[in-house]
């Protein structure tokens, strides 16, 4: 966060898995509009979503991020919104009760429109079209004009982020979120599925403690903590001339402030250290995370946290890991040295998603629960050899029952892949899948706190 920063340097500097666009004029004239238009966030939430990271950091809260893989023009509607919030919003109680610490909570969401892709191209039945980029950018439908990077469609992202943020605030601070109402889904669901006793023991001794709080007179209504939420809203900051048309400085600090999401982060395809995303985050003063996959090296890590976080503090920089299940070994350690040595305040996230896609024998793009789960706990046990805080995770997943991830108690099968494959991206861990994940990371992180209190 530089005095000589200016928003549109990155212009300057080398881009990668951004889009051509044809026409400049059309370009020039969406970016003048989303540049007059309000921003979805105000640096103040920024600035107070820093703080409950610097926590995080310190492993005095616990980090959730989570949602869809990309979000899309086709699915805005009330009931989606919803039905992811309110599982994050499980998760959430379900983590708070294993970590016995806050959980901050950041939806990959009112903004996540935007994909890295890994080849330009892509073949559907027979043929090769442009590939699909995020619906901010062009179109998912086969064919090579819906393909056409469209700056127009940057509008309608900006209009469908900022109905979903609107619906979010009321949700969270409505009534939607009270404590008690949100748990009784989880017994409800737990009591009613098959294989789920021992969660639904756990989910009982949730209720109890609930219960004896309201008994001694501390409920929802008589305590805004208990009824009201801060949901944060995140997404990858690809498409930067949307970042840049929406970037805004903060009346109270004087500070540049991206106003598109509370938190932005960098891909792992977008991080070069001199590069035009780089360029763009290191002067905004939002929370900010990192990709961090098998082929990242600890001096460009070292060279990226002196660039996005020179100052040192705590909250701004979330290093979100993506090895594999299976790799963490080989990456983690070196990389946690590395910031150890240097002395730097980081948050460690985990993304156990992005390192574990296969294809499977039905040729759908899947990821199995067991390998997502391995990759969790590899990142826990390491950070317990390593004597550093395990942040948090970050998932991709929806509230919906789809059928994208194998696996799970209510097992997905391959052959159940094709009912309900949903998704305009990467495939999602349904509400199931995503609740269940809860109860185990819930787990880890009460092992830890029995490790921690055995000690001292
Ligand atoms: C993503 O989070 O959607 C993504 C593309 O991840 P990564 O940059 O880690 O591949
Ligand atoms: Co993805």
């Amino acid at each position: 966060m530089s005095a000589e920063w200016v928003k549109s340097e990155w212009r300057a500097k080398p881009r990668v898995q951004m889009p051509d666009y044809t026409d400049a004029d059309a370009l020039k004239s969406v970016e003048g509009k989303l540049g007059s238009y309000p921003p979805l966030v105000f640096a103040g939430e920024t600035r107070k979503l820093k703080q409950q990271l610097a926590e995080v950091s310190e492993g005095k809260a616990f980090l959730l991020q989570g949602g869809d893989c990309a979000e899309s023009f086709n699915d805005f509607r009330a009931d989606i919104i919803r039905d992811t919030f309110q599982v994050m919003l499980q998760m959430a109680i379900v983590l708070t009760f294993g970590a016995k610490c806050p959980v901050v909570k950041i939806g990959r969401i009112a903004g996540q429109f935007a994909k890295p892709r890994s080849s330009p191209t892509e073949n559907v039945n027979g043929e090769v079209l442009p590939s699909y980029r995020g619906d901010i950018i062009n179109g998912f439908e086969p064919t090579s004009e819906s393909r056409i990077p469209d700056p127009d469609r940057m509008l309608q992202a900006y209009t469908q982020a900022a109905g979903t943020l609107n619906l979010l605030r009321a949700f969270g601070q409505g009534g939607f979120a009270d404590i008690a109402r949100v748990h009784a889904w989880t017994l409800d669901f737990t009591a009613g599925a098959e294989g789920y006793s021992e969660y639904h023991k756990i989910a009982n001794r949730i209720g109890d403690s609930l219960e004896f709080m309201r008994a001694a007179g501390v409920d929802g209504s008589s305590n805004d903590t208990l009824s009201r939420v801060d949901f944060y809203t995140s997404h990858e900051a690809l498409l930067l001339e949307y970042e840049e048309a929406l970037c805004r400085v903060d009346s109270t600090t004087g500070v540049p402030v991206a106003g598109s999401g509370h938190m932005l982060w960098i891909g792992d395809r977008t991080r070069q250290p001199d590069g035009a995303h780089v360029e763009f985050l290191r002067g905004v003063q939002n929370p900010i995370g990192l990709k961090c996959g098998p082929s990242i090296t600890e001096s460009d890590l070292l060279k990226l946290i002196d660039t996005l976080n020179p100052k040192n503090e705590a909250g701004r920089l979330t290093l979100i890991a993506r090895f594999g299940a299976g790799q963490v070994g080989e990456h983690l350690p070196r990389l946690i040295q590395a910031v150890q040595r240097e002395g730097r305040k980081v948050v460690w996230s985990c993304d156990p998603m992005h390192g574990n896609t296969i294809k499977s024998e039905s040729g759908y793009k899947t990821r199995p629960f067991d390998r997502v789960l391995r990759e969790v706990r590899e990142f826990f046990a390491i950070h317990s050899s390593e004597g550093t805080v395990p942040g948090g995770v970050h998932f991709e997943m929806t509230g919906r029952d789809v059928t994208e991830c194998t696996g799970g108690v209510r097992a997905v099968s391959d052959e159940d892949l094709s009912d309900r494959y949903h998704t305009a991206c990467d495939p999602r861990l349904n509400a199931a899948q995503s609740l269940e994940l809860a109860f185990l990371v819930a787990d880890m992180l009460h092992k830890r706190l029995e490790e921690q209190r055995a000690v001292s």
